[in-house]
């Protein structure tokens, strides 16, 4: 983390879970828990049918609201899809985009990633781009040239201007859900790495002031290791942040002076 130049965003990602009626029992006990605002932000990415409840819910509170995925275009003949317009009109502030469970079975491709990207920026929300690496490619040693390209086509066409909305992810795949956590000297290289992509597209200033946040196994034991890197300024959380005591112990780990 490095406070003076970033925002720290601990994030959840609650990925196909929680019914409304879970969603509530979630809010009420997590929001007493949370007391006054501190260093860190803190964001839930909802399943879409929950979202307006959820926003509801955290309104009073210091919690923004995302969702886990939307379209590329504003509207029109694409059944079952959402369009970030629709989601910043009911209040959704951030929008994952390209999460490898979504490059994996619903074939997004850095193509697409990068049209989302443009089109969430766009519509005046905060995207929180994925970007990993397969055990396979780490093995390879191919890690910090796949996420170079990755960013580099995600933020094709995004204007400086924009920039300053984004936030990166860097999620390995082989850690995702597994219980296996990247070591915090790879979390490190990796998130330095998209730094750099950033400065040398957008400069210095700009690369300084993006929050890349780790994915992939965070909890609890070992948040405050993972975040006391300097490259790494939050977590995009996935089981620990399902339940509440966990998901503060992650934010009181970011909070910590
Ligand atoms: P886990 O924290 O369950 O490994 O999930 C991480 C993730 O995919 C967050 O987007």
């Amino acid at each position: 983390m490095n406070r003076r130049y970033r925002k720290t965003i601990i994030a959840g990602n609650w990925k196909m879970n929680k019914t409304l009626t879970e969603t509530k029992a979630f809010a009420e006990e997590f929001k007493p828990m949370l007391g006054r605002p501190k260093w860190c932000e803190v964001v839930l990415c909802v399943p879409a049918v929950n979202l307006q409840a959820a926003i509801r819910m955290f309104k009073d509170s210091r919690v923004s609201i995302g969702a886990e995925n939307c379209h590329y275009e504003s509207s029109g003949a694409f059944t079952g899809e959402m369009s970030p317009e629709m989601l910043k009109d009911i209040g959704v502030k951030y929008v994952i985009i390209g999460h490898s469970e979504r490059r994996q079975y619903y074939n997004e491709t850095d193509f697409t990633v990068n049209k989302k990207v443009k089109a969430a920026l766009e519509a005046g929300l905060r995207p929180i781009v994925c970007v990993g690496e397969s055990l396979e490619q780490r093995e390879l040693g191919v890690t910090i040239d796949l996420i170079t390209y990755q960013v580099k086509c995600a933020l094709a066409g995004v204007p400086a201007e924009k920039m300053r909305h984004v936030v990166f992810a860097y999620e390995p795949i082989w850690a995702i859900g597994t219980g296996k956590t990247a070591t915090s000297a790879e979390a490190q290289e990796v998130c330095e790495a998209i730094r750099t992509v950033i400065r040398k597209l957008y400069g210095a200033r700009m690369a300084r002031a993006v929050t890349i946040q780790y994915g992939g196994s965070m909890n609890p034991k070992n948040a405050q290791e993972l975040l006391a890197q300097p490259d790494v300024d939050g977590g995009l959380i996935g089981g620990a942040a399902l339940k509440p005591d966990q998901l503060m112990d992650i934010v009181n780990a970011a909070n910590q002076d």
